[in-house]
């Protein structure tokens, strides 16, 4: 799919806004974010419908993106969607995910866990939020920048208390045929499951998104809650999740367990482990032209290449 640049919100309306919305970061109070929210948002072609999000002043000094990128408008972000339980096409998500009800809203926390959780949307939403900008690269060989707005999982985690035998989270997304007809055509075993290691889960880069460019998720995207874990391919990206379980077993992963030849439970980013059927080394930048290298972790080994050491990443990809 190649988008038209007529049809993309110039980032400088974008980067103007964020630069704005620091030092209202600086001068005080959240509520002061999401007026300039409010007042700055890019006015999309598509109907952005989710309510502004207040972001809390601190965060851990996660590395920004280079000087070369810049975030992806937020009609790609919104318009071009992996998410089978509502189509297998990438353009058509948007459109069959439209109704999809999201309030009210149940996330379990349990497992090898000392204190289990309920949360429901008011719960998952009042808890503090933060921004993050980070690359996406999707296993298809293209990517995105996105702002997304969510929470460290290690907050949540921590307020679980994983017990001493647990070593793996395990993910499960929300699955109703009712809501979701096409999904006989998915071609996957639903409801889509996914997995970290406890130590990838507890690692700060690690976000439980509930929004991007400021306004809650739109459906397509995986409201209300998804995970996002910027060093690995965008299927760890798991939407709409109902259940965290903490076990002792590595979990099963819907692609993993859909064709172990070519997706691994790991599925880190690397340039040079190929996928079967196609090179890893470059991926295209939706909105650009031209190919970029792929980086080593998505460009977080810094942060995250010593999870992974003594691993051969070749066999344990
Ligand atoms: N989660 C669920 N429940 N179902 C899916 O089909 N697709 C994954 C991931 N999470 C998927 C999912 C894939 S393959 C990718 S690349 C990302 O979501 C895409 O996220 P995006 O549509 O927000 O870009």
């Amino acid at each position: 799919m190649s988008i038209p640049d007529s049809e993309i919100t110039p980032e400088s309306v974008y980067r103007n806004r964020r630069a704005i919305m620091k030092s209202a970061l600086f001068a005080g109070t959240s509520l002061a974010t999401v007026s300039l929210y409010r007042a700055f948002a890019p006015k999309p072609a598509m109907e952005q419908t989710g309510e502004a999000i207040a972001t809390q002043a601190s965060d851990f000094a996660y590395p920004k993106i280079g000087p070369d990128e810049t975030p992806t408008p937020y009609d790609d972000i919104a318009s071009y969607n992996n998410y089978y339980e509502f189509s297998t096409s990438k353009s058509e998500v948007a459109h069959a995910a439209r109704n999809f009800k999201t309030d009210p809203w149940k996330l379990e926390v349990g497992g090898l866990v000392e204190n289990p959780l309920t949360l429901d949307l008011a719960d998952i939403q009042r808890r503090p939020m933060v921004e993050r900008v980070y690359r996406m690269r999707c296993v298809e060989g293209w990517s995105m920048v996105i702002p997304w707005i969510g929470f460290p999982l290690h907050s949540l985690l921590e307020e679980a208390k994983p017990s001493a035998a647990a070593k793996y989270v395990a993910f499960q997304s929300y699955y109703d045929i009712q809501q979701m007809p096409d999904s006989r055509y998915a071609g996957i075993e639903l409801p889509y499951v996914e997995g970290l290691r406890l130590d990838e889960a507890m690692h700060p880069l690690t976000l439980l998104a509930t929004g991007l460019y400021g306004k809650s998720l739109p459906n397509q995207n995986g409201a209300p809650i998804r995970l996002v874990v910027p060093w690995k391919y965008g299927f760890k990206g798991i939407k709409s999740i109902v259940k965290i379980t903490l076990t002792d077993q590595q979990p099963p992963t819907t692609w993993s367990t859909t064709n172990p030849a070519e997706y691994g439970f790991y599925s880190n980013v690397n340039p040079e482990v190929d996928h079967p059927r196609w090179s890893q080394a470059t991926e295209r930048r939706l909105g650009e032209s031209g190919r970029r290298p792929t980086l080593m972790f998505n460009g977080y080994g810094d942060e995250v290449a010593s999870l992974y050491a003594g691993m051969d990443l070749k066999r344990d990809f």
